[in-house]
């Protein structure tokens, strides 16, 4: 299958923008959604709509059916060792915020430390600073190295005897770079220090076994990796889930309510509170079936090619500043690629942009404390997914040519 065959599953990527053929970029805020995908939550709609583990009639078993389906899907997607390890969420920002009330506050004392990097996403920030702030905790970070891998030796000085927590993201959402997520665990493991990775940007693109990386939780999204919006994941070490108390209460969590007390369902049911997103388990089942047929290996030569043809054909034009794109780090790189137009604001880089057909996110990326790292207010993303194509790089490139001109900076 070329490149060229992927955009015959999605037709959204055959029309125009601004009467130019759309090029889209913004992969890593969500992807597009295969007819595939899209036919599961119409074929769950349209002959197996009810609602789960509710009702002993036919049409809740078959909901149920592909809900638990959907569930043991993912669990062998990620090498999860159960499907009970597997907690349906809203998305990365909502597993996030489950691990950081749910076992943060019952874990961290005044005193103690959570570590993460100054490269998290604001989902795998701001509820580590709730957590720190009622505990009366101190938040430590590590930063980056010139090159915009993490530091080691920071790594090693700021994870210590009273760490609890150490919160960390697989791929950066501005950088695209990898982290060495199994060294980390090694390191926090060493100090009795639970890890937790923001796997949103990498679940999409690279394979990921949570086994393999010794994670304790592991959070990522449906729609950035083909599934529809508004389901996402949490997997967690079966003792620790146990362990916690629930996140939400209400309807399908418990095991007896009396009218003062409670006791609560097993895994994963205690962290399931109310009707959940069926037709988005549907289309993450779907959508990781997509994937899989593709395959990893396919997937990552598909960016690779794509980051090593525009990387050089960025970094030859004088007008433009990468960020995260060095010789020393290209191995490390997903498919996405932050710059900067010298002298333009990311926001008139972007309408520039769009005006030719072209979609990349512009702004702080919620990254605000790495953008203050990186010296920038905000930079221009381009994130790439297996279906773009090198057709794609060249019309960025050339419409990159084009926004000093329109702006009048350049003759
Ligand atoms: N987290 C998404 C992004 O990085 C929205 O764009």
């Amino acid at each position: 299958m070329s490149d060229k065959n992927f955009l015959r599953d999605f037709p959204i990527l055959n029309q125009k923008m601004n009467g130019k053929p759309i090029v889209y970029l913004d992969n890593g805020a969500t992807t597009q959604k295969p007819e595939s995908v899209v036919r599961s939550i119409c074929g769950y709609y349209g002959g197996c709509n009810a609602n789960p583990h509710r009702g002993a009639y036919q049409l809740s078993v078959r909901a149920t059916d592909i809900y638990e389906s959907a569930r043991a899907r993912v669990a062998q997607f990620i090498n999860a060792p159960a499907p009970a390890s597997i907690i349906f969420t809203k998305n990365a920002t909502e597993s996030l915020n489950l691990v950081a009330y749910a076992y943060g506050l019952t874990n961290v004392g005044a005193g103690d430390s959570i570590v993460i990097t100054v490269s998290e996403h604001h989902s795998n920030l701001v509820p580590w600073q709730r957590v720190a702030q009622a505990r009366g905790a101190a938040l430590e970070y590590v930063y980056l190295n010139p090159d915009g891998t993490l530091n080691d030796a920071d790594i090693e000085r700021k994870i210590s005897a009273r760490t609890k927590i150490v919160a960390v993201t697989h791929v950066s959402n501005v950088l695209g770079l990898k982290n060495d997520i199994k060294k980390i665990a090694d390191k926090a493991h060493s100090v009795g220090a639970v890890v937790v990775v923001d796997g949103a940007q990498s679940t999409p693109h690279i394979p990921v076994d949570v086994q393999a990386l010794d994670a304790d939780f592991f959070a990522f999204s449906g729609h950035k990796m083909l599934a529809p919006m508004g389901i996402g994941v949490l997997f967690g070490r079966e003792n620790l889930l146990d362990a916690m108390p629930p996140f939400l209460a209400g309807g399908d969590m418990i095991e007896y309510v009396e009218e003062q007390s409670t006791t609560f369902a097993e895994l994963p049911q205690k962290f399931e509170a109310g009707t959940q997103n069926v037709e988005g388990a549907a289309g993450l089942h779907a959508a990781i079936d997509y994937i899989q047929a593709i395959g990893f290996e396919r997937i990552e030569a598909i960016e690779r090619r794509l980051i090593d043809y525009a990387i050089p054909k960025l970094s030859a034009l004088p007008f433009i500043e990468l960020y995260g794109c060095a010789p020393s780090v290209i191995e490390k790189k997903t498919g996405i690629i932050t710059f900067n137009v010298k002298g333009v604001h990311p926001h008139d880089v972007s309408t520039i942009l769009d005006l030719e057909g072209i979609a990349i996110r512009a702004g702080h990326h919620c990254a605000q404390p790495l953008m203050k790292f990186l010296k920038q207010n905000a930079t221009c993303r381009a994130s790439f997914y297996f279906y773009n194509t090198i057709d794609d790089v060249d019309r960025l490139i050339d419409a990159l040519k084009k926004v000093r001109k329109v702006l009048r900076l350049e003759p």
